[in-house]
This record gives C-alpha cells, structure tokens and sequence, in this order.
C-alpha cells in the first residue's frame, strides 16, 4: 500500500483522472462506481463516486459511508484487493446487505442499491497500490465475468498511468513553487545584505569573490558583475601586511572567526584604513565552503581621531605658547617703557637716537607676535559685545580693498537676518583679516574671494557626531572662500598649529590662524576649514547666537580726581617703567610687588586710583582690588596683564567694571588709561 500525498489528491489533475476513469466505466460496466484511497494511517477512505442516476449520488454517498466499516475491515473485498494489490469479483446474494443493518434509511438505501454483482479492481501507481476502483450493478442480472473483470483492470491500469503523471506534474510544479520561494528567499537575503552599510563579500575556497553587496560596491568601487568571479586580493594593496594574511589565514583554516584592522584598496588605487571580519562558513553537511567577509571604512573614525589629537595638541601647544607669550611680555613692556623713556631724555640731535628707535620698533614688532600668540593660547583679556557680523564685514570694507589686489574678484553674500552674537568687534576683525590675508596670499595668480555670512543651527546628532564637545543651537557663520590651491590632509591637520607655515622663510610666521582659533575658541565658537588640493579652501567660522536676555555686557569706567596712584606688579622692570612714566606726569605713585603689599600700603593712605597685575605671587591683583573694596574703598581699578586664561579672573574684571590694559603697552597707552579711570565721563572708550 501506498498512500498519495494529500497535496496529489487534492489537486486538480488526480479529480480529473479519476472523473474520467469513473465516467469510462458507468454505466457501460457498472451502475455505479466508486474509488477508494488508503490513507497514510492505514484507514480508507471514499474519494470519489458516480452513479449512472446522477439523482441517487446523494443516497449513494450515504450508503458508501455507512457501509465503510464493513467494506474496509480486514478481510473485506475492498481491503483485500488492496493490501493483496489483485482484482476481485464477487456476486452478492439478494438480501445479504440488508439483514446486516438496522438503520432505517441505510436500509432503504441498501435495498434500492444493494448491488448483485460486485468487482475491486486495485489502482497502481508506479508498482505501489494507492487505492481501489469498485463496480456494481443491479439491475441486471448478469454477473461480473473474466471480460468484465479484464475491462476494469484496463480502466485501473490506465487510471494508475494518469495519477501517475499527475503525481510527477504536482511534483514539478512543487520543486518549480520551491524553487520560486527559495530564490525568494535568496533575494530577500541579497536585499538585506544589500541593505547592510558595511561592505558583505563571500568568497569561494579558491579565493573568487561568489558574493558582493552594494555597500561592497560603494566601498572599493568595483560594480558587482566586475567584482564576481576575480580574486579576494583585488582588494588588498601590493605592500599588504604579510604576518597579519598569515595569522589571518591561519584562523580562518582553523575554522576560526579573524578580526582585525587592516589596509585595503580600492579599484581607483587609494588605499584605506579598515576593519576586517573573515568567518568561514559551511554547507549542510558540514563542509567548508568559503569565507564570508564584512569590512567597514574606518577613514571617517580615523579623521575623528586626528581631529581629537589636534584638538589635544593645540591645547598643549596653546599651554605653552601663553606661558612663554607672559614672560616675553613683561621683558618687552620693560624694554618698550625704558626705551621710550631714554628717547624722551634724550637731546633731538643725538646720534643714540636712531638705535633706540630701532630697538622700539622691534620691540613692538615682537610685541605684535606676542598679541598673536597670546590671542591663540585663547589668554587675552576680551571685552565682548553685541555684535553683528554683517557689521564687521561691511565696516572693513576700506580695510581689505587694501588687502585685496585687483586681480582678486571680491564677493559679499551677506544674509539679511543674521543672529547677533557676542565676540570682541577688534578681535573679530583680526579673524577676518587673517582669513582674507591668507586666501588672498593662496590665489598669487588672482582668483575669487567670498565672504559670506548665513544663520546655521547644529543639531544634537550632528553635535555629537564630533569626538569632541560640540554645542547644539543656533550659530552666526562667517565664511571666507577662495580659488586657490587648497589644502592637503597634512597642511589641514596642522593650519592651526602656532608657527605652522608653508610659507617660505621670513614671509609669515604661521600664526594667521593659530590667531584665529584662539580668538574663536574663546569667543565660544568654532572654526573648520573645508578644503581639498584643487578645490580651493573654504573656512568657516561659528560664532554662538546671542540669547535674548543676555545683555552684550561692557567694561564701565569709575571716576575720582587728583593724582595718587597705588601700583601693585610683581615685576620690578614693568613696575619701575610704569612709576616713571606717570611721575613725569606727575602723579604721586606707591609702589607694592604683590597683592598683600599693596593692601598694607592702601591701608596707610589716601589714593585716587590703583593700577595693578592681574596675577601675582601671594595675592592677585583682583582679590586685592576686591579685598580694598569689601573695607569700603571704592579706588577706580585698571588691571594691566598679558595673562588672563583664568576665567573667575576675567569674569570678575568685567563684573567690578575695571579698566584693562593689555601687556605690553605704550606710553600713549599707559597714560589715556589712567585718565579714562581718573576722569571717565570726559573720555569714554
Ligand atoms: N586659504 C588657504 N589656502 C591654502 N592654504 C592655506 C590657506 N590658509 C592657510 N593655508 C595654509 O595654512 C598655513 C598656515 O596658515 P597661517 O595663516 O596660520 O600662517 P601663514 O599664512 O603661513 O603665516 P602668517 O599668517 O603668520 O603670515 C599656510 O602656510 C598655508 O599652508
Ligand atoms: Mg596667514
């Protein structure tokens, strides 16, 4: 016996065949016919039916189901014929049937279609028997004979050919519905690695690329059909890492996942830096068949690094730079003040004179390199304001058509609601000019300029997208863009760096934007360069939105009259310079090397203004000036320092409305000052 899958007799091929084989026979040969199956567990069942009064199929398909107990027990006709796979015929009594049951319809039916003669005839299909055809016939009295019997094994025998061929149709179409669902399924997987970022490439045992998703193509460049059937090492430059294939193969035969970063090439030659992951994989049996690999581009997280480092190192280099700009100040505020002194002194006509002026103006010289320095190390004392870029801009216009020579296009696109912000205007004019100055000097053979100003906002993904702390909200963006040559990795990397330059000796010391970075990290803002060789460079500032409620907060000054001043610096060059300069003046000046000093000497007298260093060894000059004032002195301050990277300091400075004078300093500087301090509503900076 051999049961037919459910999906065979339930399709439309087997219905039809045995339709056909039923309507061969009824009612040449039978009354009524019908077909049995036997099932997977070992019952049977009636599958199909025809009665040659198609009316009677209704009390027919009663009497079959009735009756099936009887007609499948073992031993029955039905049974045998299909367990012994033979044909049967039997002749049936009158009145066999109908003793046998009690059931009133049954035996109504039984009685109008209890057959006289009966034959089984087994279904073959392909040797195993699925199933019987069985005749009836009643209203004739001629019994089932030899040729009866050898007709009906012919319709069987045909009939088991057909389901046969309905078997191999159903089980094509299923292998074709499987193989749709399995490429399916392929597909779906294909979409899915396509749909993966990092680049999925499957390789043979004999290193030929059998897979390539799209992030593969992206990443070394090679479309797909180019990339299938070539070697794994397309992708590996020349100077690949030997030891590192070799350990990497080494796991990889042993069945082990590899990991590691490694350097890889793209189809255009560039090589790149690139996280590597091989896992063998296996087929159902077990076997080995390739290496599956994924590989992620790890440039972008290399670039972020740098930027980490830069970031890092011109901090250091900014830690540095201030300490060294402080002691050079005070040197040269001594040679500055000493210098300018001798020169009042000395006769018109003197032949020193010439030197001395040499020696002053190098002395200013250096002085500016030291502003440039301390700018960067982010330790100058700002005085910032509500400010409007578009002002700035537009202000310097005179400025730069100097800057600017005429085979040199400028451009202005300026936005027309740009967000106030709050920087020292001086110093954000210094930023402008030493962006133009260097776009003007990258464009030798003329070129265009632009200078652009537009609202941006930075969003929190996009802050913390940066490896180092980045504010989200709204920015004012100034932008200068040149023509020139641009930058390479290595020029960009280091711009910043004070001292860095490409220039030739004696043209520049490469502190334009080591000035810049300085002024805008400490005007809370950012500044990125944009550039590529050939492309031009682009930079761009940001520059912090003023909040409404924030008030663009400026130095006041306080006023008093005559002339004693207290004067508290630790360093004896600056202090003598400073006390010579306002005695000639004639003011009346005490001196004190620290903060302690000068608080004694303040308690022991009346003075009208106080002139002192911010930092100093024992006490400060703001906790001093703040001491004075707790015991009810209100003496006009003007603090003088090159060193104010303390915040507390700087704050407070602006706070206590003091005056400041940035080291080193001038006469002429010194002594409009200390009048502004003395007298301030007369002359108000
Ligand atoms: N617009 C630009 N195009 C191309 N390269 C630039 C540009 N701006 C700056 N650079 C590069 O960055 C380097 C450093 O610039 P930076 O302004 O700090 O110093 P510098 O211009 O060389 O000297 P200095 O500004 O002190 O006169 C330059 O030497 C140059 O190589
Ligand atoms: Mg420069």
């Amino acid at each position: 016996m051999r049961p037919l899958e459910p999906s065979v007799r339930e399709s439309d091929e087997f219905r039809e065949t045995v339709d056909r084989a039923l309507e061969m026979v009824v009612p040449l040969v039978a009354d009524y016919a019908f077909v049995h199956l036997s099932e997977a567990d070992g019952s049977i069942q009636e599958v199909a039916f025809q009665h040659r009064d198609a009316g009677k199929e209704p009390e027919l398909a009663l009497l079959l189901r009735e009756l099936r107990p009887s007609m499948t027990a073992p031993g029955s006709v039905i049974r045998s014929a299909l367990e012994e796979g033979d044909a049967r015929q039997v002749g049936v009594p009158p009145g066999v049937m109908v003793s046998s049951s009690s059931n009133q319809p049954l035996k109504e039916a039984v009685d109008r279609l209890g057959p006289r003669s009966f034959m089984v005839v087994p279904l073959v299909v392909d040797g195993g028997t699925v199933g019987t055809l069985s005749f009836a016939r009643f209203e004739d009295d001629r019994p089932y004979d030899d040729q009866d019997l050898a007709f009906a094994k012919a319709v069987a025998g045909q009939t088991g050919l057909a389901i046969a061929k309905a078997e191999q149709i159903h089980e094509v179409e299923r292998a074709r519905r499987e193989a749709i669902a399995a490429t399916d399924e392929i597909r779906l997987q294909a979409r899915l690695l396509d749909a993966v970022g990092e680049a999925v490439v499957a390789v043979a045992l004999d290193g030929k690329i059998v897979y390539w998703n799209r992030a593969a193509e992206t990443l070394y460049g090679y479309p797909a059909e180019e990339a299938l059937g070539r070697d794994l090492s397309v992708t590996a430059p020349a100077d690949t890492d030997r030891a590192q294939l070799t350990s990497a193969m080494k796991a990889l035969s042993a069945g082990e996942t590899w990991t590691g970063e490694v350097t890889l090439q793209r189809r255009n030659g560039e090589t790149f830096p690139a996280r590597f992951t091989g896992t063998p994989f296996y087929d159902d049996s077990g076997e080995a068949h390739g290496i599956i690999t994924v590989t992620s581009d790890l440039t972008q997280r290399k670039e972020l690094e740098g930027q980490v480092i830069q970031a890092q190192r011109l901090q250091a280099v900014g830690g540095l730079a201030g300490g060294v700009a402080h002691d050079l100040n005070n040197a040269l505020t001594g040679i500055q003040g000493f210098t300018e002194l001798i020169l009042q002194d000395l006769h018109p006509t003197s032949e020193a004179r010439g030197d001395l002026e040499e020696i002053r103006e190098a002395a200013n010289r250096a002085a500016v390199l030291v502003q440039q320095l301390l700018a960067f190390s982010r330790r100058q004392l700002l005085q910032p304001k509500r400010l409007d870029l578009n002002q700035i801009v537009l202000g310097m216009s005179g400025v730069l058509r100097r800057v600017v020579r005429e085979d040199i296009e400028l451009v202005h696109d300026l936005a027309n609601d740009l967000l106030p912000t709050k920087a020292d205007p001086r110093q954000i004019e210094q930023v402008v000019l030493n962006l133009v100055q260097n776009a003007v000097e990258a464009m030798p053979a003329g070129g265009r300029l632009k200078i652009s100003t537009l609202n941006e906002r930075i969003g929190t993904t996009q802050a913390d997208s940066f490896h180092y702390f980045v504010r989200a909200g709204a920015y004012a963006v100034l932008t200068v863009e040149d023509t020139g040559p641009g930058m390479t990795d290595e020029v960009k990397v280091r711009a910043f760096e004070p001292f860095f330059t490409t220039k030739p000796p004696g043209q520049g010391p490469g502190l334009g934007l080591s000035t810049v970075y300085g002024i805008v990290k400490q005007s809370e803002g950012y500044v990125w360069i944009d550039s590529e060789p050939r492309r031009g460079a682009k930079v761009r500032v940001f520059l912090p939105e003023l909040a409404a409620e924030e008030p663009g907060n400026e130095l006041s000054t306080e006023e008093d009259g005559p002339a004693r001043i207290l004067l508290a610096e630790d360093d004896e060059a600056v202090r003598t310079v400073v006390r010579r300069i306002l005695e000639r003046e004639g003011f009346v000046v005490m001196e004190a090397a620290n903060g302690k000093e000068a608080l004694a000497v303040a308690r022991q007298g009346q003075f009208d203004a106080i002139i002192t260093d911010v930092v100093m060894p024992e006490m400060g000059g703001h906790d001093m000036v703040r001491a004075l004032r707790e015991e009810g002195g209100d003496l006009p301050a003007l603090f003088i320092s090159g060193h104010t990277d303390d915040q507390l300091v700087r704050a407070g400075i602006a706070e206590g409305g003091y005056a400041f004078l940035a080291k080193p300093f001038t006469r002429e500087d010194l002594l409009r000052k200390i009048k502004e301090i003395l007298a301030p509503d007369s002359s108000r900076a």
